[in-house]
């Protein structure tokens, strides 16, 4: 009989821990971050542990044009064991913004989306 892996590596995480609960073993993502943000701050996210690596990007939605389908578009990624990062976040002010974590066993999890407010201009790459 074939196990499907995502089953597998989920027994092998049951029997890695020392907990004997036998409720849901399936472990869910979820990611913090502050309350706002801004313009050219190191800011920090974390994101329960699940399972590492994880890879994290940033999607920025611009809300310069009105009329055409929102622009989407992914901005940063970047892989890491660690469950936090720190961004200065290098996104012009009234942009929206949000985070996404996946882990390596595919699970993600997104922010709700920020509105990027003024803070400093030095990590901007305007005209
Ligand atoms: C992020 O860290 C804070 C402070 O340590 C903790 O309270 C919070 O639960 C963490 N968030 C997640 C999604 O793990």
């Amino acid at each position: 009989m074939r196990i499907p892996i995502l089953l597998a590596a989920q027994i092998q995480s049951t029997l890695a821990s020392t907990s004997s609960s036998s409720t849901s073993t399936k472990e869910s993502l979820s990611i913090s971050g502050p309350s706002k943000l801004q313009s050219c701050t190191p800011t920090t996210f974390n994101w329960t542990s699940t399972s590492a690596p994880y890879t994290i990007s940033i999607i920025e939605k611009s809300t310069q044009q009105t009329d055409q389908d929102q622009d989407q578009e992914e901005l940063e990624m970047v892989t890491l064991d660690e469950n936090k990062v720190t961004w200065i976040v290098d996104v012009v002010p009234g942009n929206q913004v949000s985070m996404l974590v996946k882990d390596s066993k595919g699970n993600t999890a997104e922010t709700l989306s920020w509105t990027v407010e003024h803070g400093g201009i030095d990590c901007l790459d305007l005209d």
